[in-house]
């Protein structure tokens, strides 16, 4: 039997990159193939480097509009022919001009529990409304920010004593491991997305994301 090939996974970032570190110290089902930030000095980019991977830097400051700075991504991240693009920390806005290039196969690492606290300062917001519970979400990119079917969820209890600083360092953890484990669920064909929901079909490999690392 022949085996398909494996994904090629595009990863965009704009700063620490610590998301992309966990894609690619977990298996992801596919290759990072190249990395791409807005930031030429984004960490992200230095760690891609490392691991012996492409990278791209498209600075937006050179262009007039979001609209053309997101065409030259575009044309920069088909040079790799990615079957799936996964935002991992990019702190651009994306306009329909990217977003429609990549529909059904571009992601997002958000930290809270959407629909609740889209946009920025997430974990400030969610301790000013003083939830009991918060976390972060994997998603599929629509043109609507921070919304798109739900790959997948984790959640994290809110103490007393926390502060945004406290809580993002939960929250991170768990980004950890669910964002590698939800590529892998789009790497080996394993999600059906039917409205705003997103199925997972019989999945062997791991019982939880708790196996990522
Ligand atoms: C993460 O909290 C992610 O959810 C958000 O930006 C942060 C990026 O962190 N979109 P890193 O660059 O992956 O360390």
């Amino acid at each position: 039997m022949v085996r398909p090939a494996r994904k090629r996974i595009a990863v965009l970032v704009s700063g620490r990159g610590s998301n992309l570190a966990a894609m690619l110290r977990n298996d992801c089902g596919g290759d990072v193939v190249v990395v791409g930030s807005n930031k030429a000095d984004a960490a992200g980019l230095e760690l891609a480097r490392d691991a012996g991977v492409a990278t791209i830097a498209v600075n937006h400051k050179d262009y007039a509009d979001r609209e053309s700075f997101d065409a030259a991504l575009v044309t920069a991240l088909n040079r790799y022919q990615p079957d799936l693009v996964v935002l991992a920390g990019f702190m651009r806005i994306l306009t329909p001009v990217f977003v429609d290039a990549f529909a059904g196969r571009l992601m997002n690492i958000h930290p809270s529990l959407l629909p609740s606290f889209a946009g920025l300062d997430t974990h400030a917001r969610a301790l000013a409304a003083g939830v009991k519970l918060h976390g972060c979400t994997v998603h599929f990119v629509t043109n609507e920010l921070d919304h798109g079917p739900i790959i997948m969820q984790a959640a994290v209890q809110v103490d007393d004593d926390d502060t945004p600083e406290t809580l993002a360092t939960k929250v991170l953890v768990q980004e950890h491991q669910v964002l590698p484990y939800a590529v892998r669920l789009f790497c080996e064909g394993r999600l059906v997305v039917e409205g705003m929901r997103v199925r997972t079909r019989d999945c062997a490999f791991a019982p939880s994301p708790a196996q990522m690392r």
